[in-house]
C-alpha cells in the first residue's frame, strides 16, 4: 500500500510521522519504503543519510528509483535534495506532470508492504505527484482551530485528482500530533471534525514530547533513540492501529 503523509502547512509533524511510522511498521515486521518529496530534505537529515542520488535524479529520468535507496533501521529510503525546486518548475510544462512519481514507483512498490511518502508543505505539483501515486493519505494535524481551513483544501485537492484522473485516493485518517491533553480545545476541534467531515480521526494520538524533536539530531527515529518515550509508544500504537484497520 502506498500512503502519502500530507498537510500543506509546514511544521505539522509530516516528516516526524513518516520516519517514525516507518520505523514502527518495520519493527512490526513490515517491509517499508520511504520517499522524501520535500526539497528541504529534512527526512534524510533525520536518519543521517549520506550524500548520493536522490528523487530529483529519478524525476529527471536520469536513474531508476532503486539506485537512490539508502537503508537505515531496516527501512529503505529515497532521499530528496534542493534541486526538487527546479524540477517542480520543469514538471509544470509536462503533459503527464502528475504521474512522474507514480511511474517511478511502479517498478518497486510491490516489493514493499508499505510505501510512505513525506510530502512538501504545499499542494504543488510535487504534492500532486505524491497523492496521485498513493492509495491513501494520512493527515498529521495539530488539533487547533487554524488547522481546520487547511483540511478543506486537502480534501478538495484529493477530490479534484480523483475526478480528473479517475482515481480513488482515500483519506485513511487524521492523526492528531503534538497533542497536549491538558488543552480543552483539542477535544472541541475533534468534535467539530466529527460533526462536519466524513473523515476518520485515528484513536491513536501523538503526544507533545521532547524526545520526538531530539531524535533527529542523533540521526535516529525516536523508536530507536528513545524506545521507552511517549513518542515511541505513541507511534508504535499508531502503527498497530493502522495494521488492524487494514
Ligand atoms: N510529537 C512531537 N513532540 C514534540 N515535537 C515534535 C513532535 N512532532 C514533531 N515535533 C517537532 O515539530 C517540528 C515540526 O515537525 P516536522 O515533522 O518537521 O513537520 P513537517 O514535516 O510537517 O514540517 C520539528 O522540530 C519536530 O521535531
Ligand atoms: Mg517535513
Amino acid at each position: 500500500m502506498i500512503l502519502s503523509i500530507v498537510n500543506q502547512k509546514g511544521g505539522t509533524g509530516k516528516t516526524t510521522t513518516t520516519i517514525n511510522l516507518a520505523s514502527a511498521l518495520s519493527q512490526l515486521g513490515k517491509k517499508v519504503l520511504v520517499v522524501d518529496m520535500d526539497s528541504q530534505g529534512n527526512l534524510g537529515y533525520c536518519v543521517g543519510l549520506d550524500e548520493g542520488n536522490t528523487i530529483s535524479d529519478v524525476l529527471e529520468g536520469k536513474i531508476e528509483i532503486i539506485d537512490t535507496i539508502q537503508s537505515r533501521e531496516g527501512i529503505d529510503i529515497v532521499p530528496s535534495d534542493m534541486r526538487l525546486v527546479d524540477i517542480e518548475l520543469s514538471l509544470i510544462e509536462e503533459k503527464e506532470r502528475h504521474a512522474f512519481l507514480k511511474n517511478a514507483l511502479n517498478e518497486i512498490s510491490s516489493k514493499y508492504d508499505f510505501t510512505l511518502i513525506d510530502c512538501p508543505p504545499s499542494l504543488s505539483i510535487l504534492a500532486v505527484n505524491a497523492l496521485y501515486a498513493s492509495d491513501r493519505v494520512i493527515i498529521p494535524m495539530m488539533l487547533e482551530v487554524l488547522s481546520l481551513q487547511g483540511l478543506d483544501q486537502i480534501t478538495q485537492t484529493i477530490q479534484k485528482i480523483n475526478e480528473s484522473y479517475n482515481k480513488v485516493i482515500e483519506i485513511e485518517g487524521i492523526l492528531p500530533v503534538m497533542v497536549d491533553k491538558r488543552r480543552k480545545l483539542t477535544e472541541e476541534v475533534k468534535d467539530y471534525i466529527g460533526e462536519n467531515y466524513d473523515i476518520t480521526i485515528f484513536n491513536s494520538m501523538i503526544r507533545n514530547n521532547v524526545k520526538a524533536s531530539e531524535a533527529p539530531s542523533f540521526g535516529q527515529s525516536v523508536i530507536s533513540y528513545a524506545p521507552n518515550s511517549n513518542s515511541a509508544k505513541d507511534y508504535m500504537a499508531f502503527a498497530n492501529e493502522l495494521l488492524s484497520r487494514n
